[in-house]
C-alpha cells in the first residue's frame, strides 16, 4: 500500500501527536503511524510534570482542556535535605507554575482530539526504515498488522519514535550522539493512599536520592535511588515502604497498596543531527534527558513548536530559512535543560562511592540555591520553563 501526505510523522506519542495537531490548524496535512496500539499509548505511565508553555499551547490550540480541569497546579517545589524541606516558591520567584497531568492522559487528549479531527492515525504500523533523506520526496517504509508493506511518501518525514528511533538512523547516519550514563537508576512505585505532601519533595538522604510524586488524591508515584539492574521482584511491600521512608526524612509518608513497580534508567543524549535533507527527529528520537528536571516530554513540546513555524514556512511559502535554521534554534534549549537534568541529578543523587567530602559538598551545593534568591530563581525558571517563544524572563 502507497499513500502520500505533506507531512508522515513516525510516533504517536506526546511530539508526534501534537506536531499533526498544530499543522492541522495551520492547514497542513499529515499522516501519523505508530508501532504500538492506542490501548497501550493512552495507558504506558509516565512522567507527570508539564510546564507553564506547554500547558499554554496544549490549552490555547484546543488540544487539551482536561489539563487544567483535572491537572493539579504547582506553584513550587521542595528540596530536602538534612532532614530539612526547603520550599522553592516558583510563582513567588517567577511568577510561572508548572501543572501535574500525566503524561498518558495528555496522549488521551490528543488522540480523541486527532480522531475527532479525522486524522489519519495508524496504529500497529511499524516504522522499518526511512528512505531518501536527501530529495524532496522523502519516504517511510513500514510493515502493517498483518505484515503487509506501507509506504508513506512526503515532502517531510519527522521522526517523533522515541529513543529507540528507526529514524534517526537516516538523519545522523548512524546512532552518532552526545552521550552520557549515569551509575544508578529510579527504582518507581504507583500506590493506593493519599497525597504524603502538598507539592513534590525531592530528597537528598545520606542513603540516597527519592522524590515523593503524586498522581491523583487516591494515587501517588514515588522514587527511590536504585542501582540500574535493580529486580523489581526483589522487595516486599514493607521493604519499599522502608526504603521510601528512610529516604525522606522528616516527613511520614502514607503507605498504600503499591500497585506497580518499574525501574527508570538515567541517561543524556543529543543526537549529533536533527535533520538530514526533508527528515527531521524531534522528542527522545534527537534527545534523552534524565527525569530529575521533569523536562522530557517539554522538550519534545518545544521541538514541535519550532518546527511547526519552520513547516509552516516551508510548506506554505517555500522559504527554507526556519527549517534551516531549526536544528541549531532547537538545540540551545535542548542544552538548557539537558544543563539543568544534569545538575538537578548530580546535586540529589548519591554517586557510588562518594566520600564525606563530596555528601558534604553537596549539601553546601544544595544550601548556596535555597538560601540564595538568585539560586531559587534558577531553579523556578528552568523547572517550570523558559519561554517557547524564545523571550528571555529578564527582558
Ligand atoms: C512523576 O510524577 O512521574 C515525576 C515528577 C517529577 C519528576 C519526574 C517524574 O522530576
Amino acid at each position: 500500500m502507497s499513500v502520500r501526505t505533506r507531512v508522515a510523522i513516525i510516533g504517536a506519542g506526546p511530539a508526534g501527536l501534537l506536531l499533526s495537531h498544530l499543522l492541522d490548524r495551520q492547514g497542513i496535512e499529515s499522516v501519523v503511524i505508530d508501532a504500538r496500539g492506542r490501548e497501550e499509548i493512552e495507558t504506558t505511565i509516565r512522567a507527570g510534570i508539564l510546564e507553564q508553555g506547554t500547558v499554554e499551547i496544549l490549552t490555547e490550540t484546543g488540544a487539551s482542556d482536561r489539563v487544567r480541569t483535572a491537572g493539579q497546579r504547582h506553584e513550587g517545589i521542595e528540596l530536602r535535605f538534612e532532614g530539612e524541606g526547603h520550599r522553592v516558591d516558583f510563582a513567588g520567584t517567577v511568577g510561572r507554575a508548572v501543572w501535574l497531568y500525566p503524561q498518558h492522559e495528555v496522549l488521551k487528549d490528543l488522540v480523541a482530539a486527532r480522531l475527532a479531527a479525522g486524522q489519519d492515525l495508524r496504529f500497529h504500523v511499524t516504522a522499518e526504515r526511512v528512505e531518501d533523506a536527501g530529495t524532496d520526496r522523502p519516504r517511510i517504509i513500514a510493515k502493517d498488522a498483518d505484515g503487509h508493506r506501507v509506504e508513506i511518501e512526503a515532502e517531510v518525514v519527522v521522526g517523533a519514535d522515541g529513543s529507540r528511533s528507526v529514524a534517526r538512523e537516516a538523519v545522523t547516519g548512524s546512532y552518532g550522539g552526545y552521550f552520557r550514563e549515569y551509575p544508578f537508576a529510579w527504582f518507581g512505585i504507583l500506590c493506593e493512599a493519599p497525597p504524603s505532601a502538598g507539592e513534590l519533595i525531592y530528597s537528598n538522604s545520606p542513603d540516597g536520592f527519592a522524590l515523593i510524586s503524586q498522581r491523583s488524591p487516591e494515587v501517588q508515584r514515588m522514587y527511590f535511588q536504585c542501582d540500574p539492574d535493580a529486580d523489581t521482584g526483589a522487595y516486599s511491600e514493607a521493604q519499599l515502604w522502608d526504603i521510601l521512608q528512610s529516604r525522606v526524612p522528616g516527613t511520614t509518608l502514607k503507605e498504600g497498596r503499591i500497585f506497580q513497580r518499574d525501574v527508570l534508567r538515567f541517561r543524556s543524549f543529543v543526537a549529533h543531527e536533527m535533520r538530514r535533507g526533508r527528515v527531521v527527529i524531534v522528542g527522545d528520537a534527537a534527545h534523552t534527558v534524565p527525569p530529575t528536571g521533569a523536562k522530557g516530554m517539554n522538550l519534545a513540546v518545544a521541538d514541535v513548536v519550532l518546527l511547526t513555524d519552520a513547516l509552516r514556512a516551508l510548506l506554505h511559502d517555500g522559504d527554507e530559512t526556519l527549517f534551516d535554521a531549526f536544528p541549531d534554534t532547537a538545540r540551545e534549549r535542548i542544552w538548557k535543560a539537558q544543563h539543568f537534568s544534569w545538575w538537578m541529578t548530580n546535586m540529589l543523587h548519591l554517586q557510588p562511592g562518594a566520600g564525606d567530602f563530596d555528601r558534604l559538598r553537596q549539601i553546601g551545593e544544595l544550601r548556596t540555591v535555597v538560601e540564595s534568591g538568585a539560586g531559587r530563581a534558577y531553579l523556578a525558571e528552568a523547572y517550570t520553563g523558559w519561554p517557547l517563544d524564545g523571550a528571555r524572563l529578564d527582558g
